[in-house]
């Protein structure tokens, strides 16, 4: 191998799109899109994108428009001697198919082109390896990628795993040596997995602890660069590092936000950040993702923020629901969400408009930039305003003993009621369903049972010690019970 450490690697991205046969074109743009919805030229703008976001500098991009998928070479042959001759006078090191690409496809065309190839899921995987900060997400990638590997036995090229020194999966070991290596694969396979057994466990911990936080979560979800950190900053005063970057955040990040006095109820809520969505997540990289998701799944309200600028919103949109739906989490499951169309700052003045209207007709949508900070007060007004929606009332009878769920409840701010029965507190909620189910889990040992229908007749009859030995009520919050609605 050459050696060339200092100098960026020069990737050249290819986005192969399939053409469609004539006969099924006939709803569509005859000859466009074969299954995906976006156009190939934005699709490649992303690719490059991510490209960008590994510090890789792009050469030149291209479009390659397919007729059909050779199972050995991916392309024909002129098109492999045209991409070959380019590669060449512009000195390529590494090439990125925007789309799968065969373990036996990529060799062939590593020995054709003399390149190092990568593909979509290559790509994103290295991407998650550079971005991950948390235990449990660096060792769900390391575990994606050496399962990926595992398919993947022709490795040549190191130069890059020499100049970013990360997951090294761009790079890898040489041929010989990943043949040796291929026990050992397996055995690093079973050591994460095993580790992950254990960071699970710790973390079950953190969210026990979590879930006894007494504020409603908040969870922001939404394209990869739609401005989900950028928002994040502006609500919590907070420095998370935004950049210009895809996937600029892999781990949630959470803060505290006090709503407005001023019109609203001034609760307390938890504010979590979460990675960016993409299209066409390639399914090894769900585990990976879907354990940066976690607070999207404990939200009592979720924020999807999308880039109302960017041409393809609508597309980016549906497939960040769609993921959402995947990980169980979907809109259906009647939580709150609220659509916020950011970047509102780069539409044109009758452009925004028109956004301003549909927005207003959509009702759930708030147009905002988080770059300015223009509707953050709408923001914070949606956000109480969903949590008061939809709630339902329910009676809760708590022992005498239970001062540990009665102080939850009464931070969470969710009591209207209190009288003293002979047997404990008889407290009246108003509550949404998350909170809720919140509540059954602190009655549940360790937090860890389902949730149960509560507060008809009986309320919560199971023991409260197991509730109050790391009680949430050990900080408590300091708000006054139901003043706030
Ligand atoms: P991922 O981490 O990739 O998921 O991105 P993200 O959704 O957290 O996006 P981030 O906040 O990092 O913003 C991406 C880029 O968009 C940055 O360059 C921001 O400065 C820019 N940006 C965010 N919000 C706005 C906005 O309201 N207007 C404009 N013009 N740019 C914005």
């Amino acid at each position: 191998m050459i050696e060339r450490v200092e100098k960026p690697t020069r990737a050249w991205v290819i986005h192969p799109h399939l053409k469609l046969r004539p006969k099924e074109g006939s709803a569509g743009e005859a000859g466009e899109e074969s299954g995906r919805r976006r156009m190939p030229e934005s699709a490649l703008r992303e690719a490059i994108g991510l490209a960008e976001a590994l510090g890789l500098a792009v050469a030149g991009a291209e479009i390659v428009r397919l007729a059909r998928i050779r199972p050995g070479h991916l392309f024909g042959r002129g098109t492999l001697d045209r991409i070959g001759r380019r590669l060449a006078e512009e000195e390529v090191d590494l090439v990125l198919i925007d789309g799968p690409v065969s373990p036996i496809q990529q060799r062939n065309l590593e020995r054709e082109w003399q390149v190092k190839l990568l593909d979509r899921t290559g790509l994103i995987l290295e991407i998650f390896a550079d971005r991950a900060r948390t235990r449990e997400g660096v060792l769900q990638v390391e575990l994606a990628a050496l399962e990926y590997q595992k398919t993947r036995l022709v490795r040549s090229w190191t130069h890059l795993e020499r100049q970013r020194g990360g997951l090294g999966f761009v790079g890898g070991p040489g041929e010989t040596q990943i043949e040796a290596d291929r026990r050992a694969l397996r055995e690093a396979i079973t050591r994460i997995r095993r580790q992950l057994g254990k960071v699970r466990r710790t973390r079950t911990l953190h969210r026990v602890a979590r879930r006894k936080v007494p504020w409603p979560i908040v969870a922001l979800v939404g394209y990869t660069n739609a401005g989900k950190s950028t928002l994040f900053n502006r609500l919590t005063g907070a420095e998370v590092a935004a950049e210009d970057m895809l996937f600029a955040t892999l781990d949630p990040t959470m803060r505290a936000v006090r709503l407005p006095r001023e019109g609203g109820s001034a609760r307390e809520v938890i504010l979590s950040d979460t990675v960016g969505f993409i299209s066409d997540l390639p399914h090894e990289l769900v585990a990976a993702f879907r354990a940066t998701l976690e607070e999207v799944t404990e939200a009592d309200v979720i924020l999807h923020v999308r880039d109302i600028s960017h041409p393809e919103s609508e597309a980016q949109a549906a497939d960040v629901e769609r993921i959402l739906a995947e990980l169980g989490i979907g809109t259906g499951d009647g939580r709150p969400v609220i659509e916020l169309w950011n970047k509102i700052d780069r539409l044109a003045p009758e452009e925004r408009a028109q956004v301003e209207n549909r927005a207003a007709r959509r009702g759930n949508a708030v147009p905002i930039s988080a770059l300015t900070g223009e509707g953050m007060a709408a923001v914070t007004a949606a956000i109480d305003a969903a949590l008061a929606r939809d709630m339902r009332e329910a009676e809760i009878r708590l022992d005498h003993g239970d001062g540990a769920r009665r102080a939850w409840l009464h931070a969470q701010g969710v009591v209207e009621e209190e009288r003293f029965g002979k047997a404990g507190p008889v407290l009246k909620v108003r509550w949404t369903e998350a909170q809720a189910r919140r509540f059954a889990r602190l009655a549940g040992k360790g937090g860890a049972e389902p949730a149960r229908p509560r507060g008809q007749g009986g309320g919560p009859r199971c023991a409260s010690s197991a509730a109050s030995a790391a009680g949430p009520s050990a900080e408590p919050i300091g708000e006054g019970p139901s003043s706030d609605r």
